[in-house]
């Protein structure tokens, strides 16, 4: 029996990457999944095509702008709408580039935080009762450098450091229905948005310093939130470094 069979779990940011692998792994165990985007609708449309094939009616699409909090409760209402339920929120949507001090903008600002931190809390208020009655739960991705900065990101940072204290506040209040747990990722796939780039050499040294001196692909952060979620019954407020043991050294 699939552990996730018959619920349901909404992923932010799943139409590639990381997001699209948690999709896919939670999926392979059963659950619906509502796969949320928002500029990349075909690749979202494609992933719900193949989840559908192995599964008719498994996976749909909602596409919304994070940045836009009014419209926050209409999305899970939505997610809500397509299984009739929602068991799960995987706050995985971030944005993510340089914002070195001295050009550091108010709209940068705003871009990082809202999708890394702001987008999280209204989500998890507006899903609350919801993952309430189904005693559900909330993984929300973090970083490794929430704890230990990366240099020229503060805006970036600060938000998912938000996001870490925000993931330990939450377990408190939703507790004891809901747990909410946070998976800091290392190197993973390396960023490919326009100017987020991390240059050859960067990529080697990081590497270098990585304990297990490689990177760590999608599909080991998918692992650890389908553990959160499926198995993880009496873990909350915590958050797990999948990181290859970088964090040992920074
Ligand atoms: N990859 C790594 O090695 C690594 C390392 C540390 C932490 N992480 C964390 O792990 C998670 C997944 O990483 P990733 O590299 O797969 O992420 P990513 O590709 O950089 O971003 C995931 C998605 O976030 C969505 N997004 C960004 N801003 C948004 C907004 N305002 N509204 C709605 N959607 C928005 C984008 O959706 P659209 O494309 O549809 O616009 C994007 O595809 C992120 O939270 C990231 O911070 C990853």
């Amino acid at each position: 029996m699939s552990a996730l069979a018959g619920k349901c779990i909404l992923v932010t940011g799943a139409a590639r990457r990381v997001g699209a692998a948690i999709a896919r792994r939670l999926h392979a165990d059963g659950a619906d999944i509502v796969i949320h985007c928002r500029t990349n609708l075909a690749e979202a449309r494609s992933l719900a095509t193949m989840l559908n094939a192995g599964r008719d009616g498994s996976a749909a699409v909602v596409r919304q702008d994070l940045a836009d909090t009014a419209a926050l409760p209409g999305l899970i209402d939505a997610a809500i709408g397509n299984f009739g339920r929602l068991d799960a929120l995987v706050n995985n949507a971030s944005s993510f580039f340089p914002t070195p001090l001295q050009t550091l903008t108010e709209e940068q600002w705003d871009d990082l935080a809202a999708s890394n931190l702001k987008a999280p809390l209204f989500l998890s208020r507006a899903a609350a009762p919801e993952l309430r009655r189904r005693s559900g739960a909330i993984v929300n991705l973090v970083d490794i450098h929430a704890e230990r900065p990366l240099r020229d990101h503060a805006a970036y940072c600060a938000a998912k450091a938000g996001l870490v204290g925000l993931t330990r506040a939450l377990a408190l209040d939703l507790a004891p229905e809901v747990r909410v747990n946070g998976v800091a990722p290392g190197p993973i796939e390396w960023p490919d948005a326009p100017g987020s780039g991390i240059a050859p050499q960067e990529q080697a040294r990081i590497l270098a310093t990585t304990p297990l001196a490689r990177e760590g692909g999608a599909e080991a952060i998918a692992e650890t939130v389908h553990f959160l979620i499926a198995s993880a019954s009496f873990v909350t407020g915590q958050i797990v470094n999948v990181d290859g043991g970088r964090s040992v050294h920074l």
